[in-house]
């Protein structure tokens, strides 16, 4: 069906498919008609972040609660279908207790760090997203800690935040507030010790 439109029909219903510009372009050389239906959507970025209630996210390098349930979530959240990447921050990398983390390729952002047992360690953002890309990743999840939250959020690439608001107000040394100016909340629900907000990009 899709091969019976024309060039300008064909842009339209790739427009719609959630495909970067980098995609579509394709469309317009020679052979439009085969590429368009190899045309996939495009990598979504994700960031997921437990905070208590000022915003708190760590402590002494490593998370100021015990939450099971949340952990419970972070877990299957970012395995997904079982072809997503976590990214993370060397701090973050070293505070984890049994790296790397299973079922999920893991990056780690780091300029001082040669190389870890279980990861890939990528020099910048860009080239974290530039791998993720070429493994085919569908998502990738960003988390944490506050430095690598904020140069992906530099980036305007992050397509949606999930955010556990852990109860209470915990004593921490390292903050972080989503900037959620161009989201609107999709959905919430309620675990153990706190709630679960999924905050997408608004059209
Ligand atoms: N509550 C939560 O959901 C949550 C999630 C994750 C982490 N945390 C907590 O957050 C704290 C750590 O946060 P953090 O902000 O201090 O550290 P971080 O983001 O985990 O790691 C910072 C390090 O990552 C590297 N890095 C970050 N941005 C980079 C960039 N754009 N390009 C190249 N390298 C980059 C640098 O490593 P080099 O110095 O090697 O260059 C930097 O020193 C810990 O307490 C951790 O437990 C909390």
């Amino acid at each position: 069906m899709v091969k019976s439109l024309n060039l300008c029909e064909k842009l339209i219903w790739v427009s719609r498919q959630n495909v970067r510009p980098g995609v579509w372009m394709a469309v317009n050389s020679p052979s439009d008609s085969g590429l368009i239906e190899q045309a996939k959507p495009a990598m979504k970025i994700s960031i997921i972040v437990a905070t208590d209630q000022e915003n708190g996210i760590g402590k002494d390098g490593g998370l100021p609660w015990r939450n099971k349930a949340d952990l419970g979530h972070f877990s299957l959240t970012t395995k997904g279908n079982g072809n997503n990447a976590v990214v993370m921050g060397r701090t973050t990398w070293q505070s984890l207790p049994n790296p790397p983390l299973a079922d999920r390729t893991n990056l780690v952002l780091s300029t001082t760090m040669q190389e870890g047992k279980g990861c890939r360690v990528v020099r910048s953002v860009e080239e974290a997203i530039a791998v993720a890309e070429g493994l085919s990743v569908e998502e990738l999840w960003v988390i944490g800690g506050r430095k690598t939250y904020e140069a992906f959020e530099a980036t305007e690439r992050v397509d949606k935040y999930v955010v556990t608001k852990i109860d209470g107000v915990h004593d921490c040394d390292v903050w972080y507030r989503p900037d959620m100016q161009d989201f609107w909340m999709q959905s919430w629900h309620k675990i153990e010790g706190g709630d679960v907000i999924e905050w997408v990009r608004a059209e």
